[in-house]
């Protein structure tokens, strides 16, 4: 009997259910079993974003933020390299639309204002450890949030704040 593969597809998903104030939302989760399925999964979202979105990753340590964050960059034809060097907070690479990726984890919670505010609307803002970022965020954005299963899995959940996130969510997890 051939055992559970190890090359599921991205698409795979199970609905999560939220409590919250004794109402009840089911979110779709999504499985990816590898690095490169999760830069697939980011590109699929980089694909649909347009110019003012803003992506807010959440979640464990090595959960696959800054990989879901390249994936992001190669839908946006990113030539520089996207990572997250430890003393760096804010990067921004030139695409078809630039790309702002923030890692505000060293901000810790030193609310800081990165002054890029006025350029959000001509390119997609993704933000790592947004927790340290909460003051500078908007009102509306699209929440994931990646979760450490083992070494090569990882449960990563679509939260949209405002309409047209939830559109976005829709069309990643259909
Ligand atoms: N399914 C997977 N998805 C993403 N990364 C994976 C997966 N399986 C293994 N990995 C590995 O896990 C690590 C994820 O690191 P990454 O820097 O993307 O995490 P992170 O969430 O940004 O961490 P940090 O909180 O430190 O910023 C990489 O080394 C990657 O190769
Ligand atoms: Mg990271």
């Amino acid at each position: 009997m051939a055992s559970e593969s190890s090359t599921l597809p991205v698409k795979n998903l199970y609905n999560v259910e939220v409590f919250l104030c004794k109402m009840s939302y089911t979110y779709k989760a999504m499985i990816t079993r590898s690095e490169a399925e999760t830069i697939e999964l980011g590109e699929k979202l980089g694909k649909i974003l347009k110019k003012g979105s803003t992506v807010a990753l959440k979640g464990d340590l090595a959960g696959g933020k800054t990989t879901f964050t390249k994936g992001i960059g190669k839908a946006l034809n990113v030539k520089s390299v996207v990572n997250s060097p430890t003393f760096t907070i804010l990067k921004i690479h030139e695409g078809d639309i630039p790309l702002y990726h923030i890692d505000a984890y060293r901000l810790e919670n030193n609310s800081y204002d990165l002054g890029i505010s006025e350029y959000e609307d001509e390119g997609i803002m993704v933000i790592e450890w947004p927790e340290y970022y909460e003051d500078f965020l908007p009102e509306e954005y699209l929440e994931v949030v990646f979760t450490y299963i083992d070494e090569n899995t990882r449960q990563i959940l679509f939260h949209p704040h405002g309409e047209y996130y939830e559109k976005i969510e829709r069309e990643m997890t259909c």
